[in-house]
């Protein structure tokens, strides 16, 4: 019974507004010799590498772009899929290096209706294959191929277990094979780094496909989906648009709150998520260098969409909300317009003219096609289709 209570209250998580401690977030636009970063050149050449580090190092990982060959294969086209309204292609991505080789199998359904190149959504698929089904036999909400082909956009799905497998033994048996290294280093790459990786080197094979523009593809991810879309987007400045879905802790949410989910309990659940130094801020959030409002700050320019779904505490809204708007300043510098109000947007109501993009949707933990209709609207704003 004592070992379970203790369980129980070292897990306890909290969801208490008036229990959030007092805390000072780490200045985006301060370099780590002090600094202040006041125009665009000074951040993308001093303090833009400087955080992008401080977050290899402390929380995600290396991201090794060493490789020796990588190949596309089509595995099957169909020119009449969704009842002759898209072409489908299945291609095959291999990556090699040292003699070993990691596969990534990627599903697009390009729309017909649209002028060629199409823009595109890409998701990382962290839930069961069946949801992103080329068949069309299992249509889910989760990703909603023939209302995005409908809205004039290419939709395409890779799925987390080709690069790394979820679990926290077998996670090394998939790209780690070809970086060993990795695993014996304490800012070693793991899983969500395996997952962000992968969606670049399907940005590798967009830039070679001349159905789509590589120049507007934008990259979304729920949950531990939507922390690697940020992470993704962050390291490789060729996506254009980031949605982060229900994202919470290490992902949009800031970790110096303390609500709803915390690094220990992350850590403890997911080892095999994050680096190990990242163990070293267990229960110490005040003594991270960086919080997550810096990881959308990298990706600025590019637009970024975050959601949240009001039962889903566990990912804090409030947090997700308020690290958006600490990553304003870093757009402003762009000359880049937030429309962001200066507290959380009623349930329901969507922010989607603006460069940094939320809602917080009604009910659970999920991805629904109401996120997606929110998610198309604010593409279409910035892709500015004609
Ligand atoms: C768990 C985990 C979250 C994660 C979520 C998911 O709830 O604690 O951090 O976002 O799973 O991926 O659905």
């Amino acid at each position: 019974f004592a070992l379970l209570s203790f369980i129980l209250h070292a897990q306890a998580q909290q969801y208490d507004e008036s229990k959030v401690p007092a805390y000072t977030l780490p200045d985006p636009l301060t370099t780590l010799q002090g600094q202040a970063v006041k125009n665009i050149r000074t951040w993308e050449t001093v303090r833009r590498p400087e955080i992008r580090r401080l977050f290899e190092d402390n929380v995600y990982g290396q991201m090794p772009k060493d490789f020796d060959s990588i190949r596309f294969t089509v595995e099957r086209e169909d020119p009449g899929a969704m009842e002759g309204k898209a072409l489908l292609k299945e291609t095959r991505i291999d990556v090699y290096r040292s003699g070993r080789q990691v596969s990534i199998h990627l599903v697009l359904f390009v729309p017909k209706n649209v002028s060629r190149p199409a823009p595109v959504f890409l998701l990382i698929n962290n839930r069961g294959k069946n949801n992103t089904d080329p068949d069309r036999k299992v249509k889910s909400p989760f990703w909603p191929a023939e209302l995005v082909t409908e809205s004039g956009y290419a939709i395409a799905a890779f799925h987390v277990s080709d690069l790394a497998p979820d679990d926290k033994t077998d996670y090394v048996n998939g790209l780690l094979r070809l970086y060993p290294e990795q695993l014996t280093a304490d800012n070693g790459m793991k899983a969500i780094g395996a997952w962000a990786w992968g969606a670049s080197r399907v940005m590798d094979y967009f830039e070679k496909e001349s159905l789509v523009d590589a120049s507007r593809i934008a990259l979304a991810g729920h949950s531990r989906g939507g922390k690697t879309s940020l992470w993704a987007a962050a390291q490789d400045q060729r996506f254009a648009l980031c949605v982060t879905n229900c994202s919470g802790n290490t992902g949009a949410a800031l970790a110096r709150r303390q609500f709803g989910e915390r690094i220990t309990r992350i850590n403890t659940t997911f080892p095999h998520w994050f680096n190990n130094n990242y163990k070293k801020y267990n229960d110490r959030e005040n003594d991270l260098p960086v919080d997550q409002h810096m990881l959308i700050a990298l990706i600025a320019p590019r637009p970024v969409y975050a959601t949240n779904a009001t039962k889903d505490l566990w990912a804090d809204p409030t947090g997700t909300f308020l690290a958006l708007k600490n990553a304003e300043k870093v757009f402003a510098l762009y000359g880049l317009r937030s429309a962001l109000p200066a507290t959380p947007p009623a349930v329901n109501v969507a922010v989607e003219n603006s460069i940094l993009g939320y809602h917080n949707r009604e009910g659970e933990h999920d991805m629904t096609e109401t996120d997606w209709r929110h998610f198309i609207r604010f593409a279409d704003i910035h892709f500015k289709r004609k």
